[in-house]
């Protein structure tokens, strides 16, 4: 037996963001198949790259998981939202980022007071990755804002 007696609320916790994840993978591949179709090539491998990083996130979390002789999720928690203008997009990512963030923060404190100090310290890990995309979503978003139609022309290619 790897990981001993299974404890199920660390478990669902992992799972539960890996479901996040898996949701965040369909939403950002969706979006840069989207943004390649209109030409903004720049923005699409954003979403390209932020997706392979959640594709990362997913795997290690099913790691985990499987160590604690748990099953890893299949299931995204949502369906991916199609046919957004960019601002929307955006507001999207965002919010994906932001509940992400908030509910890895909250799994940090059980799995520490749990004494599973190996998935608080994977939770970490995610969240300074989380942090980074939802920051660099906010800035897109930001310029996008400020600068309209010309700073669009700067994603295109
Ligand atoms: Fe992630
Ligand atoms: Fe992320």
């Amino acid at each position: 037996m790897k990981g001993g007696n299974m404890n199920k609320k660390v478990v669902d916790l992992l799972n539960q963001a890996r479901a996040k994840e898996l949701g965040a993978i369909t939403q950002y591949m969706a979006q840069h198949y989207e943004l390649e179709d209109k030409d903004f090539g720049k923005l699409a491998s954003k979403l390209k790259e932020t997706a392979i990083a959640e594709m990362k996130h997913a795997e290690k979390l099913a790691e985990r998981i499987l160590f604690l002789n748990g099953e890893p999720t299949s299931k995204p928690d949502a369906v991916a939202k199609k046919g957004q203008e960019i601002t929307e997009m955006l507001k999207t990512d965002i919010a994906l980022e932001s509940e992400a963030i908030k509910m890895y923060n909250e799994a940090a404190v059980v799995c520490a007071a749990e004494k599973d100090q190996i998935s608080k310290d994977l939770f970490e890990e995610l969240l300074k990755d989380e942090e980074g995309h939802v920051d660099m979503f906010d800035n897109i978003k930001d310029h996008v804002d400020k600068l309209g139609a010309s700073y669009l022309a700067t994603l295109t290619g």
